[in-house]
Protein backbone atom coordinates (compact mmCIF):
# COMPACT_ATOMS: atom_id res chain seq x y z
CA UNK A 1 0.00 0.00 0.00
CA UNK A 2 2.87 2.03 -0.28
CA UNK A 3 3.41 4.88 -3.73
CA UNK A 4 6.87 3.91 -4.71
CA UNK A 5 7.67 7.19 -6.12
CA UNK A 6 6.78 9.18 -2.53
CA UNK A 7 7.02 6.35 -0.06
CA UNK A 8 3.38 7.79 1.38
CA UNK A 9 1.72 5.10 3.22
CA UNK A 10 -1.97 4.22 2.78
CA UNK A 11 -4.06 6.61 4.35
CA UNK A 12 -0.60 8.82 6.03
CA UNK A 13 -0.61 12.54 5.36
CA UNK A 14 2.38 13.85 2.55
CA UNK A 15 4.56 15.58 4.29
CA UNK A 16 6.51 18.65 2.08
CA UNK A 17 9.29 20.28 4.00
CA UNK A 18 9.89 23.52 2.80
CA UNK A 19 13.54 25.79 2.75
CA UNK A 20 13.25 29.18 1.54
CA UNK A 21 16.66 31.13 0.93
CA UNK A 22 16.78 33.33 4.28
CA UNK A 23 16.30 36.77 2.73
CA UNK A 24 12.64 38.69 3.11
CA UNK A 25 11.69 38.90 -0.52
CA UNK A 26 12.33 35.31 -0.67
CA UNK A 27 10.78 34.51 3.27
CA UNK A 28 7.42 35.84 2.04
CA UNK A 29 6.12 33.33 -1.30
CA UNK A 30 7.30 30.15 0.22
CA UNK A 31 5.65 30.29 3.14
CA UNK A 32 2.43 31.51 1.02
CA UNK A 33 3.30 28.36 -0.88
CA UNK A 34 3.57 26.60 2.21
CA UNK A 35 0.23 26.96 3.37
CA UNK A 36 -0.96 26.39 0.31
CA UNK A 37 0.52 22.98 0.17
CA UNK A 38 -1.16 22.87 4.15
CA UNK A 39 -4.42 23.78 3.17
CA UNK A 40 -5.04 22.82 -0.57
CA UNK A 41 -3.04 19.73 -0.87
CA UNK A 42 -3.08 18.62 2.95
CA UNK A 43 -0.05 18.08 3.64
CA UNK A 44 1.75 18.22 6.98
CA UNK A 45 4.71 21.14 6.59
CA UNK A 46 7.72 21.45 8.20
CA UNK A 47 8.65 24.86 7.43
CA UNK A 48 12.99 25.56 7.68
CA UNK A 49 13.97 29.36 8.68
CA UNK A 50 17.79 29.69 9.50
CA UNK A 51 18.46 30.50 13.48
CA UNK A 52 19.01 33.80 12.66
CA UNK A 53 16.09 34.83 11.21
CA UNK A 54 13.50 32.57 13.64
CA UNK A 55 14.97 34.67 16.02
CA UNK A 56 14.11 37.61 14.37
CA UNK A 57 10.70 36.26 13.02
CA UNK A 58 10.01 36.16 16.72
CA UNK A 59 11.85 39.63 17.61
CA UNK A 60 9.49 41.22 15.01
CA UNK A 61 6.12 39.17 15.48
CA UNK A 62 6.05 38.09 19.29
CA UNK A 63 7.28 35.46 21.01
CA UNK A 64 3.73 33.25 20.12
CA UNK A 65 4.09 33.95 16.21
CA UNK A 66 5.55 30.96 15.07
CA UNK A 67 3.52 28.57 16.80
CA UNK A 68 2.07 27.28 14.33
CA UNK A 69 -0.53 24.11 13.97
CA UNK A 70 0.35 20.19 14.87
CA UNK A 71 0.54 20.07 10.82
CA UNK A 72 2.39 23.22 10.28
CA UNK A 73 5.58 23.42 12.12
CA UNK A 74 8.65 25.68 11.95
CA UNK A 75 12.39 24.40 12.40
CA UNK A 76 15.54 25.86 12.01
CA UNK A 77 19.05 24.90 10.55
CA UNK A 78 22.02 27.41 11.25
CA UNK A 79 22.89 29.71 8.07
CA UNK A 80 26.73 28.88 8.41
CA UNK A 81 27.94 32.26 9.04
CA UNK A 82 29.60 33.53 12.22
CA UNK A 83 27.34 34.75 14.71
CA UNK A 84 27.16 38.76 14.85
CA UNK A 85 25.76 41.35 16.84
CA UNK A 86 25.83 43.88 14.34
CA UNK A 87 25.68 42.39 11.03
CA UNK A 88 22.57 41.50 9.27
CA UNK A 89 23.00 38.29 7.57
CA UNK A 90 20.19 39.07 4.93
CA UNK A 91 21.68 41.75 3.62
CA UNK A 92 25.08 40.51 2.60
CA UNK A 93 23.48 38.45 -0.27
CA UNK A 94 26.65 36.89 -1.80
CA UNK A 95 28.22 35.81 1.42
CA UNK A 96 24.83 34.43 2.39
CA UNK A 97 24.92 32.48 -0.77
CA UNK A 98 28.40 31.54 -0.32
CA UNK A 99 27.63 30.05 3.25
CA UNK A 100 24.15 28.30 2.50
CA UNK A 101 25.54 26.58 -0.90
CA UNK A 102 28.97 25.27 1.83
CA UNK A 103 27.34 24.42 4.79
CA UNK A 104 23.75 23.94 4.90
CA UNK A 105 23.44 20.45 3.17
CA UNK A 106 24.34 18.45 6.24
CA UNK A 107 22.12 20.05 9.03
CA UNK A 108 19.47 19.91 6.46
CA UNK A 109 19.91 15.96 5.91
CA UNK A 110 20.23 15.67 9.89
CA UNK A 111 17.09 17.57 10.25
CA UNK A 112 15.16 15.18 8.00
CA UNK A 113 16.23 12.47 9.39
CA UNK A 114 15.74 13.80 12.79
CA UNK A 115 11.90 14.76 11.78
CA UNK A 116 11.83 10.76 10.22
CA UNK A 117 12.98 9.58 13.43
CA UNK A 118 10.74 11.61 15.50
CA UNK A 119 7.80 9.51 14.51
CA UNK A 120 5.16 12.10 15.64
CA UNK A 121 4.74 12.95 11.87
CA UNK A 122 4.92 11.19 8.72
CA UNK A 123 8.12 10.87 7.05
CA UNK A 124 9.32 13.24 4.75
CA UNK A 125 7.63 12.56 1.30
CA UNK A 126 8.69 15.74 -0.68
CA UNK A 127 11.10 18.63 -0.78
CA UNK A 128 10.05 22.06 -1.67
CA UNK A 129 13.25 24.39 -2.05
CA UNK A 130 13.89 27.90 -3.13
CA UNK A 131 15.42 27.80 -6.81
CA UNK A 132 19.19 29.33 -5.16
CA UNK A 133 19.34 26.45 -2.39
CA UNK A 134 20.11 24.02 -4.65
CA UNK A 135 22.30 21.91 -2.14
CA UNK A 136 19.21 20.50 -1.14
CA UNK A 137 18.38 18.71 -4.32
CA UNK A 138 21.45 16.19 -2.95
CA UNK A 139 19.35 15.60 -0.34
CA UNK A 140 16.70 14.72 -2.23
CA UNK A 141 18.34 12.39 -4.69
CA UNK A 142 20.57 10.61 -1.47
CA UNK A 143 16.66 9.86 -0.32
CA UNK A 144 14.72 9.19 -3.33
CA UNK A 145 12.11 12.27 -3.22
CA UNK A 146 10.83 14.16 -5.46
CA UNK A 147 11.82 18.06 -5.34
CA UNK A 148 10.22 21.26 -6.29
CA UNK A 149 12.54 23.78 -6.88
CA UNK A 150 10.50 27.26 -6.71
CA UNK A 151 12.13 30.28 -7.93
CA UNK A 152 10.95 33.32 -6.54
CA UNK A 153 11.67 35.83 -9.24
CA UNK A 154 10.10 36.96 -12.40
CA UNK A 155 9.89 34.48 -14.93
CA UNK A 156 11.28 37.08 -17.37
CA UNK A 157 14.31 37.34 -14.63
CA UNK A 158 14.72 33.77 -13.81
CA UNK A 159 14.91 33.31 -17.98
CA UNK A 160 17.79 35.90 -17.86
CA UNK A 161 19.48 34.09 -15.21
CA UNK A 162 19.01 31.15 -16.90
CA UNK A 163 22.03 32.72 -19.59
CA UNK A 164 24.15 33.48 -18.00
CA UNK A 165 25.96 30.46 -18.22
CA UNK A 166 25.86 30.53 -22.53
CA UNK A 167 27.03 34.45 -21.89
CA UNK A 168 29.97 33.02 -19.96
CA UNK A 169 30.84 29.99 -22.20
CA UNK A 170 30.70 32.77 -25.52
CA UNK A 171 32.94 35.22 -23.47
CA UNK A 172 30.89 38.02 -23.16
CA UNK A 173 30.66 37.80 -19.38
CA UNK A 174 32.82 38.66 -17.12
CA UNK A 175 33.13 41.96 -18.98
CA UNK A 176 36.57 42.33 -20.70
CA UNK A 177 37.24 46.40 -19.79
CA UNK A 178 35.87 48.50 -17.15
CA UNK A 179 34.94 50.96 -19.35
CA UNK A 180 31.77 48.93 -20.43
CA UNK A 181 30.92 49.17 -16.88
CA UNK A 182 30.12 52.83 -17.79
CA UNK A 183 28.36 51.55 -21.03
CA UNK A 184 24.86 51.86 -19.75
CA UNK A 185 23.02 48.66 -18.74
CA UNK A 186 20.58 48.89 -21.35
CA UNK A 187 23.35 49.18 -24.30
CA UNK A 188 25.52 46.34 -22.97
CA UNK A 189 22.14 44.32 -22.49
CA UNK A 190 21.59 44.77 -26.02
CA UNK A 191 24.91 43.98 -27.13
CA UNK A 192 24.79 40.66 -25.72
CA UNK A 193 21.18 39.65 -26.23
CA UNK A 194 21.93 40.65 -30.48
CA UNK A 195 25.22 38.22 -30.50
CA UNK A 196 23.26 35.41 -28.85
CA UNK A 197 20.20 36.16 -31.64
CA UNK A 198 22.48 36.45 -34.18
CA UNK A 199 24.45 32.91 -33.12
CA UNK A 200 21.23 31.54 -32.81
CA UNK A 201 19.40 32.20 -35.85
CA UNK A 202 22.46 31.13 -38.10
CA UNK A 203 22.55 27.39 -36.05
CA UNK A 204 19.14 27.04 -36.63
CA UNK A 205 18.36 27.97 -32.90
CA UNK A 206 15.84 24.67 -31.94
CA UNK A 207 14.41 28.07 -30.48
CA UNK A 208 12.03 30.54 -31.20
CA UNK A 209 14.62 33.04 -31.67
CA UNK A 210 11.66 35.94 -30.85
CA UNK A 211 11.89 34.29 -27.05
CA UNK A 212 15.44 35.31 -27.09
CA UNK A 213 14.64 38.63 -28.28
CA UNK A 214 11.99 39.14 -26.00
CA UNK A 215 13.82 37.78 -22.88
CA UNK A 216 17.00 38.94 -23.16
CA UNK A 217 15.97 42.58 -22.52
CA UNK A 218 17.91 43.48 -19.97
CA UNK A 219 20.11 41.46 -18.02
CA UNK A 220 19.54 41.63 -14.26
CA UNK A 221 22.93 43.59 -12.68
CA UNK A 222 25.26 40.55 -11.75
CA UNK A 223 26.27 39.98 -15.04
CA UNK A 224 27.77 43.25 -14.84
CA UNK A 225 31.77 42.24 -13.61
CA UNK A 226 35.29 42.31 -15.00
CA UNK A 227 36.07 40.06 -12.26
CA UNK A 228 36.92 36.25 -13.81
CA UNK A 229 36.34 34.80 -9.92
CA UNK A 230 32.97 36.92 -9.48
CA UNK A 231 30.91 35.18 -6.81
CA UNK A 232 27.46 36.02 -8.37
CA UNK A 233 28.06 35.26 -11.52
CA UNK A 234 29.52 31.77 -11.04
CA UNK A 235 26.44 31.10 -8.41
CA UNK A 236 23.78 32.07 -10.88
CA UNK A 237 25.31 30.07 -13.70
CA UNK A 238 25.56 26.97 -11.25
CA UNK A 239 22.69 27.35 -9.83
CA UNK A 240 20.30 27.36 -12.85
CA UNK A 241 22.32 24.90 -14.58
CA UNK A 242 21.35 22.49 -11.38
CA UNK A 243 18.05 23.57 -11.88
CA UNK A 244 17.34 20.76 -14.24
CA UNK A 245 17.58 18.17 -12.02
CA UNK A 246 14.47 19.22 -10.34
CA UNK A 247 11.41 17.20 -10.64
CA UNK A 248 9.65 20.54 -11.56
CA UNK A 249 9.98 24.12 -11.27
CA UNK A 250 7.47 26.75 -9.76
CA UNK A 251 7.48 30.27 -10.28
CA UNK A 252 5.24 33.13 -8.63
CA UNK A 253 4.02 34.85 -11.88
CA UNK A 254 1.13 34.05 -14.02
CA UNK A 255 0.83 32.58 -17.50
CA UNK A 256 -1.11 35.62 -19.31
CA UNK A 257 1.74 37.97 -17.88
CA UNK A 258 4.90 36.11 -18.96
CA UNK A 259 3.75 33.19 -21.43
CA UNK A 260 6.68 33.99 -24.05
CA UNK A 261 9.08 33.32 -21.25
CA UNK A 262 7.32 30.70 -19.58
CA UNK A 263 7.18 28.86 -23.22
CA UNK A 264 10.75 29.58 -23.49
CA UNK A 265 11.41 28.21 -20.03
CA UNK A 266 9.53 24.93 -20.34
CA UNK A 267 11.63 24.11 -23.79
CA UNK A 268 14.52 23.19 -21.77
CA UNK A 269 13.75 23.16 -18.28
CA UNK A 270 11.78 20.39 -16.66
CA UNK A 271 7.93 21.19 -16.22
CA UNK A 272 8.14 24.62 -14.84
CA UNK A 273 4.35 25.40 -13.43
CA UNK A 274 3.13 29.36 -12.91
CA UNK A 275 1.50 29.48 -9.44
CA UNK A 276 1.23 33.10 -8.59
CA UNK A 277 -0.07 35.95 -7.68
CA UNK A 278 0.32 33.82 -4.77
CA UNK A 279 -0.51 36.40 -2.22
CA UNK A 280 -4.07 36.39 -4.56
CA UNK A 281 -4.68 32.35 -4.05
CA UNK A 282 -3.64 32.37 -0.82
CA UNK A 283 -7.04 33.77 0.24
CA UNK A 284 -9.35 32.00 2.33
CA UNK A 285 -7.16 30.22 4.27
CA UNK A 286 -8.14 29.01 7.75
CA UNK A 287 -7.43 31.30 10.27
CA UNK A 288 -4.39 29.86 12.40
CA UNK A 289 -2.50 29.54 9.26
CA UNK A 290 -3.55 33.46 7.90
CA UNK A 291 -1.88 34.17 11.52
CA UNK A 292 1.38 32.84 10.71
CA UNK A 293 3.53 35.94 8.96
CA UNK A 294 7.32 36.41 7.99
CA UNK A 295 8.35 39.89 8.31
CA UNK A 296 11.26 40.06 9.62
CA UNK A 297 11.03 43.78 10.60
CA UNK A 298 8.40 44.60 13.08
CA UNK A 299 5.74 46.01 10.75
CA UNK A 300 4.06 49.90 11.82
CA UNK A 301 0.17 49.36 10.56
CA UNK A 302 -0.95 52.54 12.32
CA UNK A 303 0.35 54.03 8.51
CA UNK A 304 -3.04 52.07 7.37
CA UNK A 305 -4.98 54.33 9.22
CA UNK A 306 -3.54 57.57 8.00
CA UNK A 307 -4.15 55.87 4.31
CA UNK A 308 -7.99 55.77 5.52
CA UNK A 309 -7.93 59.74 6.05
CA UNK A 310 -6.71 60.08 2.11
CA UNK A 311 -8.30 60.43 -1.01
CA UNK A 312 -9.15 57.57 -3.43
CA UNK A 313 -5.70 56.83 -5.80
CA UNK A 314 -4.37 60.11 -4.17
CA UNK A 315 -0.92 58.51 -2.80
CA UNK A 316 2.26 57.60 -3.63
CA UNK A 317 3.64 54.62 -1.85
CA UNK A 318 7.51 54.75 -1.99
CA UNK A 319 9.36 51.56 -0.67
CA UNK A 320 12.62 50.30 -1.88
CA UNK A 321 12.38 46.43 -0.36
CA UNK A 322 14.59 44.76 2.34
CA UNK A 323 18.11 45.17 0.17
CA UNK A 324 18.40 47.79 -1.24
CA UNK A 325 20.76 50.26 -0.11
CA UNK A 326 21.38 54.28 -1.38
CA UNK A 327 24.06 57.38 -0.46
CA UNK A 328 22.67 60.05 1.54
CA UNK A 329 22.94 62.10 -1.04
CA UNK A 330 20.34 59.79 -3.43
CA UNK A 331 17.96 60.02 -0.23
CA UNK A 332 17.56 63.55 -0.62
CA UNK A 333 16.90 63.73 -4.01
CA UNK A 334 13.97 61.48 -2.99
CA UNK A 335 13.17 63.50 -0.69
CA UNK A 336 13.23 67.30 -2.10
CA UNK A 337 11.72 65.23 -5.58
CA UNK A 338 8.26 63.67 -3.90
CA UNK A 339 8.26 67.61 -1.56
CA UNK A 340 8.24 69.61 -4.64
CA UNK A 341 6.01 67.14 -6.24
CA UNK A 342 3.16 68.70 -4.31
CA UNK A 343 1.79 65.19 -4.15
CA UNK A 344 1.08 63.24 -0.74
CA UNK A 345 3.30 59.95 -0.16
CA UNK A 346 3.80 57.42 2.19
CA UNK A 347 7.07 56.77 2.74
CA UNK A 348 8.83 53.57 4.13
CA UNK A 349 12.57 54.17 4.97
CA UNK A 350 13.88 50.59 6.42
CA UNK A 351 16.42 51.57 9.28
CA UNK A 352 19.44 50.68 6.90
CA UNK A 353 18.36 51.37 4.04
CA UNK A 354 20.81 54.40 4.17
CA UNK A 355 24.68 53.21 3.72
CA UNK A 356 26.35 53.86 7.34
CA UNK A 357 23.04 53.92 8.98
CA UNK A 358 21.95 57.46 7.90
CA UNK A 359 19.23 57.78 6.88
CA UNK A 360 18.43 61.24 8.18
CA UNK A 361 15.65 63.27 6.32
CA UNK A 362 16.17 67.63 6.65
CA UNK A 363 13.81 68.60 9.16
CA UNK A 364 13.31 71.52 6.46
CA UNK A 365 11.57 68.54 4.27
CA UNK A 366 9.49 67.39 7.23
CA UNK A 367 8.14 70.80 7.77
CA UNK A 368 7.64 71.22 3.96
CA UNK A 369 5.73 68.19 3.81
CA UNK A 370 4.05 68.18 6.90
CA UNK A 371 0.22 66.89 6.58
CA UNK A 372 0.77 64.97 3.23
CA UNK A 373 3.47 62.96 3.93
CA UNK A 374 4.16 59.95 6.21
CA UNK A 375 6.89 57.95 7.00
CA UNK A 376 7.39 54.73 8.69
CA UNK A 377 10.35 51.89 9.08
CA UNK A 378 8.31 48.93 7.54
CA UNK A 379 4.75 48.58 6.62
CA UNK A 380 2.60 45.70 5.73
CA UNK A 381 3.06 46.27 2.66
CA UNK A 382 0.37 44.09 0.66
CA UNK A 383 -2.29 46.15 2.64
CA UNK A 384 -1.07 49.15 1.39
CA UNK A 385 -0.97 48.25 -1.99
CA UNK A 386 -4.57 46.92 -1.97
CA UNK A 387 -5.78 50.17 0.13
CA UNK A 388 -7.87 52.79 -2.65
CA UNK A 389 -5.98 55.23 -1.07
CA UNK A 390 -2.32 54.12 -2.96
CA UNK A 391 -1.96 55.48 -6.77
CA UNK A 392 1.13 54.85 -7.31
CA UNK A 393 4.41 53.12 -6.37
CA UNK A 394 8.02 54.10 -6.18
CA UNK A 395 9.63 50.78 -6.03
CA UNK A 396 13.21 49.23 -6.38
CA UNK A 397 11.10 46.76 -9.00
CA UNK A 398 12.00 43.63 -6.65
CA UNK A 399 9.76 40.76 -8.00
CA UNK A 400 7.56 40.68 -4.90
CA UNK A 401 6.62 43.85 -5.11
CA UNK A 402 6.04 44.21 -8.85
CA UNK A 403 3.75 41.37 -8.89
CA UNK A 404 1.64 42.44 -5.70
CA UNK A 405 1.60 46.39 -7.72
CA UNK A 406 0.79 44.52 -10.97
CA UNK A 407 -2.15 42.76 -9.39
CA UNK A 408 -3.40 45.69 -7.16
CA UNK A 409 -3.95 47.80 -10.52
CA UNK A 410 -0.88 49.82 -8.94
CA UNK A 411 1.48 51.66 -12.05
CA UNK A 412 5.75 52.25 -11.01
CA UNK A 413 8.34 54.55 -11.12
CA UNK A 414 11.05 51.93 -11.47
CA UNK A 415 14.38 52.64 -9.34
CA UNK A 416 15.74 49.12 -9.95
CA UNK A 417 18.60 48.32 -7.78
CA UNK A 418 20.44 45.09 -8.48
CA UNK A 419 19.76 40.97 -9.19
CA UNK A 420 16.92 40.64 -11.73
CA UNK A 421 15.37 44.03 -10.73
CA UNK A 422 16.77 45.46 -13.77
CA UNK A 423 14.66 43.16 -15.87
CA UNK A 424 11.36 43.32 -14.11
CA UNK A 425 11.85 47.09 -14.64
CA UNK A 426 12.47 46.57 -18.39
CA UNK A 427 9.69 44.26 -18.62
CA UNK A 428 7.12 46.67 -16.24
CA UNK A 429 8.35 49.48 -19.15
CA UNK A 430 8.15 47.87 -22.32
CA UNK A 431 6.18 45.12 -22.16
CA UNK A 432 3.06 45.19 -19.57
CA UNK A 433 3.14 49.34 -19.73
CA UNK A 434 2.82 49.49 -16.43
CA UNK A 435 6.08 51.29 -15.78
CA UNK A 436 8.54 54.24 -16.04
CA UNK A 437 12.16 53.57 -14.96
CA UNK A 438 13.91 56.28 -13.66
CA UNK A 439 17.60 56.91 -13.76
CA UNK A 440 19.88 55.38 -11.47
CA UNK A 441 21.82 58.57 -10.94
CA UNK A 442 18.61 60.26 -9.33
CA UNK A 443 18.12 63.64 -9.22
CA UNK A 444 15.41 65.64 -7.55
CA UNK A 445 13.37 67.53 -10.94
CA UNK A 446 13.30 63.92 -12.04
CA UNK A 447 11.80 62.68 -9.59
CA UNK A 448 9.43 65.44 -8.66
CA UNK A 449 8.45 65.15 -12.80
CA UNK A 450 7.69 61.55 -12.71
CA UNK A 451 5.69 61.72 -9.91
CA UNK A 452 3.28 64.15 -11.22
CA UNK A 453 3.48 62.45 -14.54
CA UNK A 454 2.52 59.10 -12.71
CA UNK A 455 -0.12 60.37 -10.07
CA UNK A 456 -2.02 63.16 -12.38
CA UNK A 457 -0.25 63.15 -15.78
CA UNK A 458 -1.94 61.42 -18.94
CA UNK A 459 0.90 58.64 -19.11
CA UNK A 460 0.67 57.85 -15.17
CA UNK A 461 -3.56 57.56 -16.27
CA UNK A 462 -2.45 54.89 -19.20
CA UNK A 463 -0.71 52.91 -16.86
CA UNK A 464 -3.10 52.94 -14.67
CA UNK A 465 -5.29 52.06 -17.38
CA UNK A 466 -2.97 48.73 -17.98
CA UNK A 467 -2.48 47.76 -14.61
CA UNK A 468 -5.98 47.67 -14.00
CA UNK A 469 -6.64 45.18 -16.98
CA UNK A 470 -3.29 43.30 -15.35
CA UNK A 471 -4.96 43.31 -12.30
CA UNK A 472 -8.05 41.37 -13.58
CA UNK A 473 -5.87 39.07 -15.15
CA UNK A 474 -4.01 37.99 -12.13
CA UNK A 475 -7.66 37.76 -10.67
CA UNK A 476 -8.28 35.24 -13.44
CA UNK A 477 -5.04 33.62 -12.88
CA UNK A 478 -5.34 33.19 -9.09
CA UNK A 479 -8.68 30.95 -9.82
CA UNK A 480 -7.96 29.80 -12.87
CA UNK A 481 -4.82 28.86 -14.72
CA UNK A 482 -2.51 29.22 -11.38
CA UNK A 483 -4.66 27.24 -9.15
CA UNK A 484 -4.98 24.75 -12.23
CA UNK A 485 -1.05 24.74 -11.89
CA UNK A 486 -0.19 24.45 -8.32
CA UNK A 487 -3.02 21.32 -8.37
CA UNK A 488 -0.94 19.74 -10.93
CA UNK A 489 2.18 20.56 -9.47
CA UNK A 490 1.07 18.88 -5.94
CA UNK A 491 -1.04 15.85 -7.63
CA UNK A 492 2.41 15.17 -10.58
CA UNK A 493 4.82 15.77 -8.83
CA UNK A 494 4.80 16.05 -5.34
CA UNK A 495 2.24 13.30 -4.67
CA UNK A 496 3.10 11.61 -7.67
CA UNK A 497 0.05 9.98 -8.56
CA UNK A 498 0.12 10.21 -11.97
C1 LIG B 1 14.93 40.78 -3.70
C2 LIG B 1 14.66 40.91 -5.21
O1 LIG B 1 14.38 42.17 -5.55
C3 LIG B 1 13.61 40.02 -5.72
O2 LIG B 1 13.27 40.29 -7.05
C4 LIG B 1 14.16 38.68 -5.53
O3 LIG B 1 13.34 37.71 -6.14
C5 LIG B 1 14.27 38.47 -4.06
O4 LIG B 1 15.17 39.40 -3.48
P1 LIG B 1 13.48 42.41 -1.95
O5 LIG B 1 14.37 43.59 -1.92
O6 LIG B 1 13.23 41.74 -0.68
O7 LIG B 1 13.83 41.20 -2.93
O8 LIG B 1 12.12 42.93 -2.64
P2 LIG B 1 10.79 42.19 -3.01
O9 LIG B 1 11.03 41.04 -3.93
O10 LIG B 1 9.89 43.23 -3.51
O11 LIG B 1 10.26 41.61 -1.63
C6 LIG B 1 9.97 42.38 -0.51
C7 LIG B 1 8.84 41.75 0.26
O12 LIG B 1 8.74 42.36 1.53
C8 LIG B 1 7.48 41.94 -0.43
O13 LIG B 1 6.72 40.76 -0.32
C9 LIG B 1 6.82 43.06 0.37
O14 LIG B 1 5.42 42.95 0.44
C10 LIG B 1 7.44 42.90 1.74
N1 LIG B 1 7.55 44.20 2.41
C11 LIG B 1 8.48 45.10 1.99
C12 LIG B 1 6.71 44.50 3.46
O15 LIG B 1 5.85 43.70 3.83
N2 LIG B 1 6.85 45.72 4.06
C13 LIG B 1 7.76 46.65 3.69
O16 LIG B 1 7.79 47.73 4.27
C14 LIG B 1 8.61 46.32 2.60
Amino acid sequence: NKNPQTGIMGAQKPHAICIPFPAQGHINPMLKLAKLLHDEGDFHVTFVNTEYNHRRLLKARGANALDGLPTFRFETIPDGLPPSETVDATQDIPSLCDSTTTTCLAPFKKLIARLNEAGDAPPVSCIVSDGVMSFTLDAAAELGLPEVLFWTTSACGFYAYTQFEKIKIMGYAPLKGTWMLYYSNITYSLYIHDRLNQRISRHGGGRNPRHERHTLERHPSFIRTTDPDDFMLRFISQETTRAKRASAIILNTFDALEQDVLEALSAFLPPTYAVGPLHLLETGLTDRLDRLGSNLWKEEPECLNWLDSQEPGSVVYVNFGSITVMTPGQLTEFAWGLANSGQCFLWVIRPDLVSGDNAVLEPEFLEETRGRGRMASWCPQERVLRHPAVGGFLTHSGWNSTLESVSNGVPMICWPFFAEQQTNCRYCCNQWGVGKEIGGDVKRDEVEKQVRSLMVGEEGEGMRRRAAEWKKLAAEAAKGASRRNLRRVIDEVLLGKV
